[in-house]
């Protein structure tokens, strides 16, 4: 079994590989661990822009040989230079973390692979990438959405501080990702001029209603071909949002019907994306986004004592 990973970490970095690679509260590691487990015991790793198309697409990366395992789970592995064409491999794992709109088109390379599973497609990477897409997506549920408007021009932001009726609007950047680019202004005349500021620094963003129920947190569901591997709850730290990068708290929490519910009909609504981390307020189920391949597996392996990557690699596996 030939396996890639494509993801931006970078492996000659120690502390960047460390985090990136070999954390086990996020998701390369359980997959890896996962892996070794079954006997695999060599992957390769490549990030997005090592890719060259030469008759077939090639990746300059490393090869990983996975050499024991700790009993934190952490991987004692070493690695070498290598240059390998893709399509020898039956899996690539690919995360989303250096897609932007820079690297869109040499995002989507990896799908004209013939014979490779990828987990995810550079397809579904992007669309779970864009915000444009979720007003798109959810055009026949719109009550399962904070009200959405897509902003590529001024009257655009116009005609979300005359819609929206919520005391703040929030903005946020058509790609941005880790609560990096979201912001929230009061829908007021002077907050209106500090969101023309915003979208002159930033570009397209989208505009949304500010839900006031994310003081309660959202609940972060992983789902792999539609089947759901588990939940946690996420409670804002500092700020007002809830991402973990932000100070955002995992607690364990039980599923209600509600959410499971509205979970699947979203996961449903990105068929393309077979990995995917699904944000739901806790309180009304109302849809965030969705992260294609998450790093919440290894979150919620540290929270339930689980081991969600078994799941996955059972199916992929046989
Ligand atoms: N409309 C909203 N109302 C209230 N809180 C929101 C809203 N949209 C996002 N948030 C909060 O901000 C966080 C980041 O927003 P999100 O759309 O997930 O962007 P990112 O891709 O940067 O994670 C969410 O996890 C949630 O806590
Ligand atoms: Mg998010």
């Amino acid at each position: 079994m030939q396996i890639a990973f494509q993801t931006a970490a970078n492996i000659e970095d120690k502390t960047n590989a460390d985090y990136n690679l070999n954390n086990p509260e996020k998701t390369i590691n359980p997959l890896l661990q996962g892996l070794y487990r079954r006997g695999i015991k060599k992957v390769f790793h490549y990030n997005l822009s090592d890719l060259v198309k030469d008759g077939v697409l090639i990746a300059d990366g490393y090869d990983i040989n996975l050499n024991a395992i700790g009993k934190d789970g952490k991987l004692d592995f070493s690695y070498s230079p290598s240059k390998r064409a893709l399509n020898d491999f039956d899996i690539i794992f690919a995360r989303g973390d250096d897609v932007n709109k820079k690297t869109k088109e040499k995002a989507l390379q990896i799908d004209s692979l013939e014979d490779t599973v990828l987990i995810n497609s550079g397809y579904a990477t992007l669309s779970t990438r864009d915000k444009f897409e979720i007003p798109k997506r959810f055009s026949q549920y719109p009550e399962l959405i904070p009200q959405t408007i897509c902003v590529s021009k001024e009257e655009d932001l116009k005609e979300a501080w005359g819609t929206i009726n919520t005391d703040y609007v929030v903005l946020k950047g058509r790609y941005g990702s880790s609560g990096k680019e979201v912001e929230r202004f009061p829908r007021t005349k002077e907050g209106y001029t500090q969101a023309k500021d915003y979208f002159k620094e930033m570009g397209e963003l989208v505009a949304q209603e500010f839900l006031p129920e994310i003081s309660q947190g959202d609940v972060r569901i992983n789902i792999f071909d539609g089947e759901i591997l588990g939940g946690s709850k996420r409670i804002p730290g500092d700020t007002w949002i809830t991402n973990i990068s932000n100070g955002g708290k995992m607690r364990p929490v039980e599923l209600s019907s509600e959410i499971i519910k509205n979970a699947k009909i979203a996961a449903s609504l990105y068929p393309e994306t077979r990995f995917q981390g699904l944000d739901i307020t806790y309180d009304s189920g109302k849809f965030i986004e969705t992260n294609a391949f998450p790093a919440s597996i290894g979150h919620m392996n540290v929270l339930y004592g689980a081991h969600n990557e078994e799941t996955i690699l059972n199916k992929l596996i046989k």
